[in-house]
């Protein structure tokens, strides 16, 4: 088990909010080396509401389908981008953002959260971090 995997496993307390268990989680996750904002979006009557997060202020609601975001959560799918700007549809949250990956926390099939990565540098995710964030959106779904 990789380093933030076991430390995510380690905060984790099913006892205690969503709220808490997320806002540690953010913690974690922004150790990553050259990333700009790390958290999480939150699915709401179908669009997706600021979670607990790490870095500078962010878009609140994202609708279905719209941004990175959007689309993970109606794809049900991780997206890995590695220029922003050639995403259609982007939300820029950010200017200091070049590329991203978001990963949804799926339980009982349905969508009930998003991991968000922000970095400054172009390509920075690749199948590792995938791989990473979808085994963390797998320990989290726990907690929904
Ligand atoms: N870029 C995202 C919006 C969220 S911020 O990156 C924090 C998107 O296009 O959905």
């Amino acid at each position: 088990m990789s380093l933030l995997k076991s430390q995510i496993s380690a905060i984790i307390d099913k006892e205690l909010p969503l709220i808490t268990n997320l806002s540690n989680a953010s913690a974690v996750l922004n150790q990553l080396e050259d990333i700009n904002w790390c958290g999480f979006y939150l699915v709401d009557d179908q669009r997706l509401i600021l979670g607990p997060f790490q870095g500078e202020v962010a878009c609140t609601i994202i609708p279905y389908g719209k941004g990175v975001c959007g689309t993970s959560f109606q794809r049900k799918e991780t997206i890995i981008v590695p220029n922003v700007n050639e995403f259609p549809g982007h939300i820029a949250c950010s200017s200091i953002s070049k590329s991203e990956i978001v990963t949804p926390i799926i339980k009982n099939e349905e969508v009930v959260a998003l991991i968000d990565i922000d970095s400054p540098i172009y390509n920075r995710f690749t199948n590792i971090e995938k791989s990473l964030l979808e085994e963390v959106a797998q320990l989290l779904s726990e907690l929904f």
